[in-house]
């Protein structure tokens, strides 16, 4: 029987949590925890992705700053917003909203940011720290996913996890989550990207199957094994002429067909991304509340 892992109300669970422990931080005479986060230019699925994170912010009981600057501003004038950002005692983490303009050196950017201030868990500190499951803070995206199987009791134990996408905001954090000793987690992993061979080979194998690869229903049934867990990271915009727009979002999984073989499955929308938004709130509490002591 297949089950839908519904990550809208996984996430109010996660929101109304947060809201409860900010309340609990007022009356002990402590700071509303407060996220900023870079947008830089005008791409509107990143004005819509920053938007949702102010939104949350609102909604949980944070102070939220966007900080917006133009397709224009220059390598160290964005490397200056970052350090104003580190050095702002007030502002307990933040982000800087990707994809940056191409004459913009991520790296760079990524590095200037403030370990302790990382909510995205993008810099190499953290991200080494993940890889030697060290306490840190965890990319957005692959953490809701684990939180997402957590709350709805999936075992993942000794079960085949396979990845399809090795980024290092999604694919390559979530291999290592699933990897780890503990709970969700002690998967086998696989990780497949665009030099796999005989790809369905190994998507046929997956219990989990995890697709993050930016292509409107690229998984297709015959990749599924019957019984599998897909979870389902794909945010892609199609041409539907029964909408107003003339579009509409549709993950990486042909969800009609693919859903009838799985025992969970995520939808498109209303599944990974509003986990990915309660995890990022998530972060910046954590960030807030390492300042307390
Ligand atoms: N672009 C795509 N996903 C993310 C994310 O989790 N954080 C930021 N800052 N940019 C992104």
């Amino acid at each position: 029987m297949m089950q839908i892992l519904d990550g809208k109300a996984t996430s109010l669970a996660i929101e109304a949590e947060l809201t409860e422990a900010v309340q609990a931080r007022l009356d002990q005479g402590l700071k509303r925890p407060h996220l900023a986060a870079v947008l830089v230019g005008d791409n509107p699925a990143s004005r819509a992705y920053v938007g949702h994170k102010v939104k949350a912010c609102a909604r949980v009981g944070f102070v939220s700053t966007l900080v917006e600057q133009p397709t224009s501003i220059t390598q160290s004038e964005l490397l200056s917003a970052v350090r104003e950002l580190n050095d702002n005692p007030d502002i307990d983490g933040f982000i800087v909203q990707l994809p940056l303009p191409d004459h913009i050196d991520d790296q760079e950017v990524l590095e200037a940011v403030l370990p302790t201030k990382d909510v995205d868990g993008f810099h190499p500190v953290n991200a080494g720290k993940m890889s030697l499951d060290l306490p840190c803070f965890l990319p957005a995206t692959p953490k809701g996913i684990i939180s997402l199987l957590d709350r709805a009791g999936i075992d993942t134990q000794g079960k085949h996890a396979v990845i399809l996408g090795r980024s290092s905001i999604v694919g390559t954090p979530m291999a290592l989550l699933l990897r780890r000793n503990g709970a969700p987690g002690n998967c086998t992993v696989t990780i497949c990207h665009s030099r796999t061979q005989n790809l369905a080979e190994h998507t046929r194998r997956a219990d989990i199957l995890v697709a993050a690869i930016g292509r409107a229903h690229f998984v297709t049934e015959d990749m599924v094994k019957d019984g599998a867990v897909v979870i389902d990271v794909g945010i892609n915009r199609i041409p539907d002429a029964s909408k107003k727009s003339g579009s509409r979002l549709t993950g990486d999984v042909d969800f009609d067909n693919v859903a009838p073989k799985c025992s969970w499955i995520t939808p498109v929308p209303g599944g990974v991304g509003p986990m990915t938004i309660a995890s990022l709130m998530q972060n910046t509490l954590q960030a807030c509340s390492n300042k307390d002591a």
